[in-house]
């Protein structure tokens, strides 16, 4: 269950978060939860989890070590402040900051190299959901993308499927629709690595998640945990969220 929290709150307010949350997911042992605050609360948040099972993950990280790449931050400095995942191609970076296939990959292989574990993420717009593309957009952002990993370091990744179209708008793609989704992925991956690395990805859904709504989206078999944007700012409803 990992919350994603985009370019929002202060250090003093990831602390402030952490202090409601902790106690609220103490007896949550059926899943992994990780935060990702902006890279700035980092710190703040590895200190306030410290001592508990929550980990704590970035947005991004850079495809190379250290180097001149103004406004990037490497997978050793992140390893350095105590963070253990990385979200990579969110489709807000692919939409807005020009990330491609191509450099998700080298994100992703960057990440593994420094001991992250990556959230790659994948995802239809809306408009090639409406044209029936949707999984040959997938397959693309797969074979251009992660399908270069070596099975080794696949074995080590998550997906998160978002569609865009369900991205902070309040429409959740169905549950049959995200699990469909997921099945296409897993497909991919069983093609791609066999089909125990099929079995064992693990595939977030992610768009519009909130405590109203994961109970069903997490009925589906397909879906093996969530990643939650706007409903994870909120430290009383993403506990809801992961103790659905
Ligand atoms: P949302 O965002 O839950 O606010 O729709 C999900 C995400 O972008 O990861």
């Amino acid at each position: 269950m990992a919350g994603n929290w985009k370019m929002y709150k202060t250090p003093a307010e990831t602390t402030a978060f952490f202090e409601k949350f902790r106690p609220l997911v103490e007896k949550a042992e059926h899943c992994e939860i990780v935060i990702c605050p902006p890279f700035t609360n980092l710190a703040a948040a590895v200190g306030a989890a410290k001592g508990t099972r929550i980990s704590v993950g970035s947005q991004n990280v850079a495809w190379a070590k250290e180097g001149a790449f103004t406004g990037e931050i490497s997978g050793p400095m992140l390893k350095a402040v105590g963070v253990a995942h990385a979200i990579v191609g969110h489709s807000e970076r692919r939409q807005y900051f020009g990330e491609t296939d191509e450099t998700v990959l080298k994100r992703a292989q960057a990440a593994l190299e420094f001991g992250l574990t990556p959230i790659v993420c994948v995802g239809e717009r809306l408009e090639e959901r409406e044209s029936g593309s949707t999984e040959a957009v997938l397959t693309r952002q797969f074979q251009k993308g992660i399908a270069g990993l070596t099975a080794a370091q696949f074995a080590k990744i998550v997906i998160a499927y978002e569609p865009v179209w369900a991205i902070g708008t309040g429409k959740t793609a169905t549950p049959e629709m995200a699990a469909d989704a997921h099945r296409a992925i897993r497909a991919q991956v069983q093609a791609a690595f066999g089909h125990a690395a099929g079995d064992a990805i693990r595939i977030l859904y992610g768009g519009s998640v909130k405590p109203d709504n994961v109970k069903t989206l997490m009925a589906q078999t397909e879906i093996d945990g969530v990643l939650v944007g706007g409903a994870s700012l909120d430290p009383v409803g993403f506990a809801s969220i992961v103790n659905f």
